[in-house]
């Protein structure tokens, strides 16, 4: 998408959507939610440690080859490129993690790792968890171990393959699925198929997070299709990310909020 787009397409969502502040969110998982996950700032003793470890990576200038899943082309790209442009930002990261911890996630999957920031978040919950996460590039997925083995997180599982291949035998060994956070091929087939394959192993209080669901009109589309899925009970989209719940208990809604 073209920068102009992208603006005009903030804008608009900046325009249409809520403050986080909780007001006007009628129903009180979802109040709850807002109040206690998206506006909640207390830092957790992770958070220093990933943090020094992501200041690390935007000064680390190995290069690597990069595999595309798109193009199938190679090409050549720095680590500190990386860590400064295609990964999650600090607030984004530490989202994802209060998300996981405040539903007590015990099973994570993360379809694309990168340098494994965000997986670190997700993989720091207690050490009793089980963190799953599938990256395809052979050289990013090392660096991303070489980061999980510096920062002793040995709740975390990386499969190394194309996620059309790995997935549905890490599906097999995962039959529940508390926290999804959905990262990798960013076109609408991959995106709803990665969705329908994960949904049998989803429960009641499962979490879904798609990425940069505005990345694209295709992006917006896998969207817009996910979050009229019947077992979809509700959403926010929050413009960069969006979060899906299945929590019957909940009326159907979808929100916008600013975040
Ligand atoms: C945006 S990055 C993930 C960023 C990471 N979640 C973070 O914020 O720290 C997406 C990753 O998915 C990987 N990827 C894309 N398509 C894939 C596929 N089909 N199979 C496996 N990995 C894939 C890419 O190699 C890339 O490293």
């Amino acid at each position: 998408m073209n920068h102009f787009t992208s603006i005009y397409k903030y804008f608009k969502h900046f325009l249409t959507a809520k403050n986080t502040g909780g007001h006007g969110v009628h129903s009180p998982f979802m109040y709850q939610f807002t109040r206690y996950v998206l506006l909640e700032n207390h830092p957790f003793y992770v958070f220093d440690s990933i943090e020094r470890l992501r200041e690390s990576l935007k000064m680390d200038r190995r290069v690597l080859t990069i595999t595309d899943f798109g193009t199938g082309v190679n090409r050549t790209r720095t680590v500190n490129d990386i860590a400064k442009k295609s990964i999650k930002s600090t607030r984004e990261s530490q989202l994802l993690f209060r998300i996981a911890h405040y539903i007590k996630a015990e099973n994570v999957l993360e379809l694309g790792t990168s340098l494994g920031i965000t997986t670190s978040y997700l993989g720091s919950l207690s050490p009793r968890m089980k963190c799953v996460t599938l990256e395809g590039c052979p050289q990013i997925a090392a660096v991303a171990a070489e980061n999980f083995r510096k920062l002793n997180l040995k709740t975390i599982e990386l499969v190394v393959g194309n996620i059309d291949v790995t997935l549905p035998g890490v599906l097999a060994s995962m039959p529940q699925l508390d926290v999804v956070f959905i990262d990798a091929n960013h076109r609408s087939s991959a995106v709803l198929q990665y969705f329908e394959l994960c949904l049998p192993n989803v429960h009641n209080n499962s979490i879904v997070i798609i990425d940069d669901i505005y990345w694209s009109d295709d992006m917006e589309l896998a969207w817009q299709t996910i979050k009229n899925h019947p077992r979809v009970t509700s959403s926010i989209d929050l413009f960069h990310m969006g979060i899906i719940f299945f929590n019957t208990d909940v009326n159907k809604m979808h929100y916008k909020m600013r975040y």
